[in-house]
């Protein structure tokens, strides 16, 4: 779980944006460190990065705890798995002020279990198509992989995907009271938003 933590905590975001001269991305937007508040730096391919980074980090440390922990694979992908989406939300190099686990989640879930991974980005993807708006996008993909999981036969990773679909949902209170108030930005549109 520190292993995991350790590297779910690199924010890409931050790192990304800070090194492309594009800005402080904690005093942008709704200040979160994932790829939609780096789009609103008008950098989509700086924004695709971040998601792809953010992604390959939590497939990352599920791969690597598993191979190191041979004789309990599936209980050290798990919690290193969790630990890449804690660290991501609350990485100790930004005062534990990150992202808010979407793209993180996404990739512990293709790793610890592809074809509920696949059903999560489908999910993510037509909500976001559907909706523009990232949070429902991300939000209801995180909701529906616990759901997938135990449909798909892969109850073993039901618990901890409900724990981590929780702590996404927590992670999104603000942007569920700006959905409830009607002032939720949408991807691509103008507007900002507060973490
Ligand atoms: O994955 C993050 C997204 O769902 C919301 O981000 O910056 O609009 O709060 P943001």
């Amino acid at each position: 779980m520190a292993l995991g933590y350790l590297v779910g905590s690199i924010p890409w975001g931050v790192v990304l944006t800070r090194v492309t001269g594009a800005g402080d991305l904690r005093t942008i937007g709704s200040g979160s460190t994932g790829a939609t508040n780096v789009l609103r730096t008008g950098r989509r391919w700086l924004a695709a990065a971040t998601l792809l980074l953010d992604l390959l980090k939590g497939a990352a440390a599920v791969l690597i705890a598993s191979a190191l922990f041979s004789q309990a694979p599936l209980v050290a992908a798990m919690a290193a798995g969790a630990g890449a989406v804690v660290g991501h939300c609350y990485p100790v190099w930004l005062g534990f002020r990150g992202g808010k686990g979407v793209a993180t989640l996404m990739g512990v879930v293709l790793a610890l279990a592809w074809p509920v991974g696949l059903v999560f980005a489908a999910i993510w993807l037509v909500l976001l198509a559907t909706t523009r708006i990232s949070s429902i996008a991300g939000m209801g993909a995180a909701a529906s992989a616990p759901l997938t999981a135990w449909m798909l036969g892969k109850g073993m990773i039901v618990p901890v995907l409900l724990g981590l679909a929780v702590l996404v949902l927590w992670r999104h209170r603000a942007n569920i009271v700006r959905l409830l108030q009607g002032t939720e930005p949408r991807v691509g549109g103008r507007g900002s938003a507060e973490g």
